[in-house]
């Protein structure tokens, strides 16, 4: 049975038993307080509670989906047989529709009936001071000829809440060839920030169950990399590294590329771009860690666009956008690798000279540690995420001061959070995406100005070449901008002077540049261009130049398309597949 099998005999069970099906939801979550999507149950949190209405919205209390879901919370055990960052839930929902009898007995049918798997044992919640025991599952599972019923406390069998509040409650589990496989949850409360319950006026069901563990099962497969979820992402990479014997080391390897690679795709797939906060972090974590491991893979340079190409293979039928954005994220890929690769080189150098530092003068012999601040030292200098150093380091058996890295890293953020303030009037710096950095307030003038030429750049290629082309990415230093914007082929030496001349032309008629707050749907609405799907928070600042250019974007930019000076493009190049990159240059004004 494929996975495609697997999740159409999923959907079509629920739906002939009166459940809407609901599309996975987007890996960065509407709520707020987490970051990234890790289970099903997360779109449907303002139903659970009551904020909205399940028939309303979907036309049944009862809801069944296939959720995206990506977990930083296992991402050290992965490599092993069964973590992974990335992964799919099946999940079936209801919403004071049915309750544990009806769950339970879906849940068991499906497995035993529907894909013809045997039940080692379940688990139910064994009760405390606080919660009761689950004797009603209990009962159930025995009722319907399930004896192994196993019973555990709140870390095993109590779930909840994602974020620091929403509903939660007790599980019941159930375990094929001792693996975990379905957790059923029982959403008789809500978990309040300072962790304390309250009863849900409206108890739910909430369940979820990795696609990847149930493929192995049904597949009869030893662990989730031999399924047809993986397999060909793992024989990809064995043809890609033929001269590599594939030992346990190497195993892990493989495992860890075929989890992040998933992971670094869609996430890209649903707007992420890579940064130094929030989901873009994970992002580039999971990134520079995949470009480490390709290289002591040895994998050849473009091994990625092999893999991309087996990824869209597995989840084509799925998610067919992935295909439809195979130059955005293989042009997202590349990018940080070009930042990173060659860091990559100097920055490990750098490292074996820590490592030894930390063997040679250790404080306590037993404990061997890299301090927090020569940690810093590799993100500031290499790029290195503490993660990526921490990993290296325990590979030697050494330890890294995390707490004192974090330290660093918040001295480090409230000095230049003070020293852009103080220079800039509290101008904010759009550093979010590490567009706009400068070392000197002379530079910061510089890539300003260069900051709203890469504006009227964006807008002279839209309407010298067409309304097709957008931002794929944007880099600036003091000496010039590069952006890359799709584009199908070449431009001609007459195309780009009409760009570089209409460019010249708004600089010349000194247009205002001005900022306006407003939310980001109003903004859409009056035409402002976006970058490449990025996730928005809900007020947005809109920069225009004069009726020409207008775009969401962080700023800062001159006041007056004037004091840009004289615009010359230096050239124009091939990014990736479908992707342009202009390289161009202000001249100095004195
Ligand atoms: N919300 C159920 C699960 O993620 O297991």
């Amino acid at each position: 049975m494929t996975s495609q099998q697997i999740r159409q005999k999923f959907l079509e069970f629920f739906e002939k038993r009166g459940h809407a099906i609901v599309p996975s939801s987007s890996l960065l979550p509407d709520d707020k307080s987490v970051l990234l999507t890790t289970a099903g149950m997360q779109q449907f949190k303002p139903h659970f509670i009551g904020q909205a209405d399940p028939v309303h919205d979907f036309g049944s209390r009862n809801t069944a989906s296939i959720q995206k879901c990506f977990r930083t919370s296992d991402i050290d055990e992965v490599g092993d047989e069964s973590h992974l960052t990335f992964f799919e839930m099946l999940g079936n929902f209801s919403f004071g529709g049915y309750f544990k009898k009806e769950a339970i007995e879906y849940a068991r049918e499906f497995i035993v009936k529907e894909l013809g798997l045997k039940i080692d044992y379940v688990s139910v919640f064994e009760g405390d001071s606080e919660v009761p025991a689950d004797i009603e599952s209990e009962r159930i599972w025995k009722s319907l000829g399930v004896h192994d019923v196993r019973k555990f406390g709140r870390e095993d069998n109590f779930w909840g809440p994602t974020g620091n509040e929403g509903p939660c409650g007790p599980t019941t589990e159930i375990y094929i060839n001792g693996v975990e496989v379905w957790n059923l949850v029982f959403n008789e409360y809500y978990c309040l920030p300072d962790k304390s319950l309250k009863k849900l006026e409206r108890p739910g069901v909430d369940t979820g169950m990795g696609l990847e563990r149930l493929a192995a099962a049904a597949q009869g497969m030893p662990t989730i990399f031999e399924t047809d979820l993986f397999a060909p992402i793992k024989d990809a990479l064995k043809v890609l590294s033929p001269g590599k014997d594939l030992g346990e080391r190497e195993i892990r390897h493989v495992r860890i590329i075929a989890d992040h690679i998933k992971g670094a795709i869609f996430l890209i797939s649903d707007g992420v771009v890579p940064s130094n906060v929030e989901a873009g972090y994970v992002l580039r974590r999971v990134l520079r860690k995949l470009i480490r491991y390709a290289k002591l893979l040895e994998l050849p340079g473009d091994w990625f666009t092999v893999i991309f190409t087996e990824v869209a293979e597995i989840y084509g039928a799925a998610y067919p956008k992935l295909e439809n954005y195979r130059n955005e994220i293989l042009t997202a890929i590349k990018n940080e690798e070009e930042k990173f690769a060659k860091a990559l080189e100097k920055g490990t150098k750098e490292f074996e000279k820590l490592a030894e530092k930390a063997k040679a003068a250790p404080r306590d012999p037993e404990h061997l540690e890299i301090s927090g601040a020569d940690a810093f030292a590799l993100f500031e200098t290499y790029g290195f995420p503490l993660e990526l150093t921490g990993e290296m380091a325990a590979e030697k058996g050494i330890a890294v001061d995390e707490e004192s890295f974090r330290r660093e890293f918040k001295k480090h953020q409230e000095i230049s959070r003070a020293g852009t303030e103080k220079k800039f009037g509290g101008h904010g710096l759009s550093v979010e995406a590490g567009e706009l950095r400068a070392a000197t307030p002379e530079e910061l003038l510089k890539v300003t100005r260069l900051h709203t030429a890469t504006h009227l750049l964006h807008q002279a290629l839209r309407e010298i070449l067409g309304s097709h082309v957008k931002q794929m990415g944007s880099d600036i230093t003091p000496e010039r901008l590069r952006f890359d914007f799709a584009h199908p082929q070449k431009m001609t030496d007459e195309e780009k002077k009409r760009v570089e001349d209409l460019v010249n032309e708004k600089i010349k008629e000194d247009l205002p540049v001005l900022m306006e707050e407003m939310n980001f749907e109003e903004a859409i609405k009056q035409g402002a261009l976006a970058f490449f799907k990025e996730k928005y928070p809900e007020r947005v600042k809109v920069y225009s130049a004069g009726n020409f250019s207008k775009e969401v974007c962080g700023g800062p930019h001159v006041s007056r398309t004037g004091e840009i000076g004289k615009f010359r493009i230096a050239k124009e190049e091939s990014s990736s597949a479908g992707v342009r990159r202009i390289k161009a240059m202000v001249e100095t004004i004195v």
